[in-house]
């Protein structure tokens, strides 16, 4: 499964593609504005630290305005700008033409495995099921996952799917278990699913039995 890195803090990154562990990263709209950067310059830092697939979100909401800012933005990077496109008839459109024109798009804001079978069609790169945000309304995100999973493979589209909105080390586990093809991964859950307390407990007993040979 590959790991994407879901934020736009250029520090995480850095950190997270220290840890070998970044094959691509994830914005938003809220990610940009919490980091308090220029976008573009946002972004075109992030192409200099990682060679893989990096979602920028478009801003309008008709078709035609989409277009015109993922053309723009398509142009950081030669091939590793992916245009992240809502999950509205606008969004569909805009992402049936860009599939034409050979630009990778994310369609992002996929709450069912229905909207994800439309995305498919009109050409995504990705798709993007939110499941923490489903979670959060009482209904179980990584359910969708496998459906759309299913969907899929019933159909052999190439759409890759991007588990997204992750909370915890077990939307990484379902995920994987499911063969979902990507987690997009908030730094905090990295490091959690690094941790475990009996590798602490071991390293420390390791330590003081190699304290007590006096070597
Ligand atoms: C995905 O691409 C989104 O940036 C992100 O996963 C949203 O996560 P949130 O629901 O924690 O805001």
């Amino acid at each position: 499964m590959k790991f994407f890195i879901d934020t736009a803090d250029v520090d995480e990154i850095r950190k997270a593609v220290d840890l070998g562990l970044v094959d691509g990263v994830t914005t938003n709209p809220s990610l940009i504005a919490k980091s308090g950067r220029d976008f573009r310059d946002v972004i075109n830092e992030i192409t200099a630290l990682v060679d893989g697939p990096i979602s920028a979100e478009v801003i309008a909401t008709d078709a035609a305005g989409m277009v015109r800012e993922g053309q723009e933005l398509a142009k950081i990077h030669p091939r590793n700008i992916v245009i992240k496109v809502p999950m509205t008839e606008e969004g569909l459109k805009a992402t049936h033409i860009f599939s034409a024109e050979g630009i990778k798009t994310n369609v992002t804001l996929v709450f069912s495995p229905l909207q994800a079978l439309l995305a498919a069609k009109a050409g995504a790169t990705y798709v993007s099921p939110f499941v923490g945000r489903l979670d959060d309304v009482g209904h179980d995100g990584m359910e969708g996952v496998d459906d759309i999973h299913s969907i899929f493979e019933n159909y052999g589209y190439n759409t890759e799917i991007i588990v997204a909105s992750v909370r915890s080390p077990l939307h990484v586990l379902r995920a994987a278990l499911i063969g979902a093809d990507i987690c997009t991964i908030p730094y905090s859950v990295m490091q959690q699913l690094c941790k475990h307390p009996l590798t602490d407990v071991g390293i420390k007993k390791f330590l003081a039995d190699w304290g007590k040979t006096g070597i």
